[in-house]
């Protein structure tokens, strides 16, 4: 059932800051957000930038939105960085504009979506390429179509991963198989992608909606606020020491409790232990119950 549509036109989004670039449907709780410029392939231009960074801010705020799966129109996620409009025109105009402008960029596709308040999933349905990676590594899960065309094809057009993208590989994939792509640009599908640990599932693109569908919806079954914090902890342990990392858990995991207003913990221990109404192994604790 579709609870919203939060924009599907040109019209209607422009007035909240989107819907050139990024367009936006919400339905029962999934905020499908697809970059929109099919005809360049979904290649990243300050248009969509500035669009995803208000898209961003609007999925935060709306209470009705439990998930974002980021997606791309037409064949392609998305085929990286516009090269005319983020690397010719910037290069030839001032030096201050073209900061802004890699600086704007990163602010979406690194530090807003790790650190993201709500669920995020990348649903890869055709062309992902060099800075596309971004975006794809920047949300928590992916999904892709096995037929899905990835490729770190930088060093055919010579220049490095650059952006963030060298950094975002290096998190997810092995030494090895990130360099072998780095310095061959050789593409690689959905199948394999999933083998290098850049996305959880691939399955038959005709699948590709319902099975991103189904994993959005068992995120949404989980407590949001208990969720948040186990990402944000996840993303600042990886650079701790181990001692560092046990005193933060804790005071996390308490700060947590205290402040969770589903009080989830112990609606879970009294269902597990007194009620014996649900098993924590198998399955969320009924929330509300
Ligand atoms: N930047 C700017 N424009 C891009 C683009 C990009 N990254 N990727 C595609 N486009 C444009 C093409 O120039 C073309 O524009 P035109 O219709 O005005 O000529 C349009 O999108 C369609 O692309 P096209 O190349 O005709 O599609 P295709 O199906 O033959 O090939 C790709 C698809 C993705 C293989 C090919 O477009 C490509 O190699 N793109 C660049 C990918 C890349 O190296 N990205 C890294 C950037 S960091």
């Amino acid at each position: 059932m579709t609870a919203a549509i939060a924009t599907g036109g040109a019209k209607e989004g422009s007035g909240r800051g989107w819907g050139e670039f990024v367009t936006v449907e919400t339905e029962d709780g999934i905020a499908w957000i697809t970059l929109n410029r099919p005809e360049k392939q979904n290649a990243i231009n300050p248009g969509i930038v500035r669009e995803m960074i208000a898209v961003l801010d609007a999925m935060e705020e709306d209470d009705s939105v439990g998930v974002v799966v980021i997606t791309g129109a037409g064949d392609a996620f998305s085929a990286g960085q516009d090269l005319k409009e983020y690397f010719r025109v910037p290069d030839a105009g001032p030096p201050l504009d073209r900061e802004r402008l890699y600086a704007s960029n990163a602010a979406w596709q690194w530090r807003r979506m790790m650190y993201f308040r709500k669920p995020t999933i990348a649903m890869v349905n055709g062309w992902c390429f060099g800075g596309a990676f971004q975006v794809l590594i920047g949300c928590d899960l992916a999904v892709a179509a096995d037929d899905a065309v990835f490729g770190l094809s930088e060093i055919n057009w010579g220049i490095i991963p650059a952006g963030i993208v060298t950094k975002s590989v290096a998190e997810v994939m092995s030494q090895r198989d990130a360099l072998y792509y780095i310095m061959t640009g050789e593409t690689f599908d959905g199948r394999r992608a999933k083998e290098l640990g850049l996305v959880n599932i691939a399955v038959p693109r005709e699948e590709l909606r319902d099975r991103t569908r189904a994993l959005a919806e068992t995120l949404k079954a989980k407590n949001p606020f208990v969720l948040r914090a186990a990402k944000t902890a996840y993303h600042h342990v990886k650079s701790m020491s181990w001692e560092s990392a046990l005193e933060y858990l804790m005071a996390k995991s308490d700060a947590t409790k205290f402040r969770d207003p589903e009080k989830g913990d112990q609606a879970g221990m009294r269902q597990f232990l007194d009620e014996k109404s649900y098993r924590p192994g198998l399955q969320t604790y009924e929330r509300n119950g």
